[in-house]
């Protein structure tokens, strides 16, 4: 397998080095044959050559079996034209390799609970997923810019970029508990009404998956007012960016949460749902989990390593349970130290299964 890692800015080197790191140890248990190539992007490659998605990069990365990304973004790029901003690199590469359903996990660690805002009985249990559309709608559609007084995006979806990620969460719903809350705003927008029409034509053929149609502010409030009743969400990429954030608080920090963005063919895309952290960027404070997790994801996705990913996932799970934790969890653990501790945790667990 090759994988790229396009660690980026601010935080990101910080927590691919030790997503890097638990792949090793993981890949050592179960016999990984695997090389690394790292390729610039975002802002790290506007200071290289000037543009946030070098050639280089998307020839490599079209190359490569899977794709792992650390954060793109920062205050020092925040007056570049739309066109050289870092994000503008994630979202060309994300267009590029054609991924258009960001699959985000979204689970509650009973050791965390104390670190919740919301009171233990709503947040514990929660295990819930959500299918972000992640190349259409108001980030890419056309026409957009600006003149002197005035700006214009346009949220247009098709048909068929409709049916395509609900199927993948139609899908993701059969593989779990069976029941997918679709996501819009469907009161007001006709882009919605088109969401929901063509949702459940696609439904159809997911007869044993329920399905429920709910407007987006609601969905808003309901995440933290009953979080365990979601199962799959599916929403376009502008409601699916903002409620994975608010998911994120209702985990207990957004350095938790993983994502895999994938297509019709290889490679996808692995990365941590939070930024670049740039208030916290380069104190080694970051918390790896997210990227970590996306590991985990690839090896699931990309690998069909199944048992690898679960051995990471568990991984994670008793380092936390272990109390480590990095500050945005209220602890005072590194990032260094958390990666090397979830590594250590998989190389003894393989020892573990092979004296078993
Ligand atoms: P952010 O996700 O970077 O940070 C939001 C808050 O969460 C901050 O307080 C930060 O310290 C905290 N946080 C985020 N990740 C963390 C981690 N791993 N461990 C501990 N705490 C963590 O969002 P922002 O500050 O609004 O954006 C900063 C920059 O990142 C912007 O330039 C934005 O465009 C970019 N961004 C990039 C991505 C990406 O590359 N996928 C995603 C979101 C934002
Ligand atoms: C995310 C980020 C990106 C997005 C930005 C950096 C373009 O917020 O991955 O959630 O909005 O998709
Ligand atoms: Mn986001």
């Amino acid at each position: 397998m090759r994988v790229v890692v396009l660690p980026g800015d601010g935080v990101g080197p910080e927590v691919t080095a030790q997503a890097v790191k638990v792949l090793g140890a993981v890949g050592d248990w179960f016999g990984l044959r695997y090389e690394v190539v790292e390729a610039a992007i975002g802002g790290a490659a506007i200071s290289e050559g000037g543009v946030p998605l070098p050639e280089r990069t998307l020839a490599v990365c079209r190359a490569a079996d899977a794709v792992l990304l650390g954060a793109v973004g920062g205050p020092q790029w925040d007056r570049q034209p739309p066109e050289l901003r870092p994000e503008r690199g994630l979202l060309q590469l994300r267009k590029a390799l054609d991924v258009y359903a960001n699959l985000r996990p979204v689970r509650v660690y009973p050791s965390l609970t104390d670190q919740i805002p919301l009171r233990p009985q709503v947040a514990s249990g929660v295990d819930l997923l959500i299918v972000r559309e992640l190349i259409g709608g108001l980030y890419f559609s056309e026409p957009r810019g600006r003149s002197e007084h005035e700006a214009v995006d346009t949220l247009r979806y098709s048909r068929g970029e409709i049916a395509r990620v609900a199927k993948v969460a139609l899908g993701a719903a059969r593989a779990r508990r069976h029941r997918l809350v679709s996501v819009d705003k469907a009161n007001v927008l006709e882009t919605s009404r088109l969401w929901r029409e063509v949702v459940d034509e696609e439904a159809r053929h997911f007869p044993d998956v329920t399905v429920e149609h709910m407007l987006v502010d609601t969905c808003a409030m309901q995440l933290v007012r009953n979080p365990r009743s979601f199962d799959v969400i599916v929403t376009e990429n502008t409601f699916g960016d903002i409620l994975s954030d608010e998911a994120g608080a209702v985990a207990g920090s957004m350095g938790l949460l993983p994502s895999a963005s994938v297509g019709d063919r290889h490679p996808f895309l692995y990365e941590p749902v939070h930024g670049s952290a740039p208030d916290i960027a380069g104190k080694g404070i970051a918390n790896p989990v997210g990227a970590i997790l996306s590991v985990a994801m690839m090896l699931r996705h990309s690998w069909g390593q199944t048992e690898a990913a679960l051995a990471v996932e568990k991984a994670v799970e008793g380092t936390l349970a272990q109390g480590l934790r990095t500050p945005d969890l209220g602890g005072t653990v590194t990032t260094t130290q958390f990666g090397a501790a979830v590594a250590v945790l998989v190389s003894s667990a393989s020892r573990g299964a092979v004296t078993r």
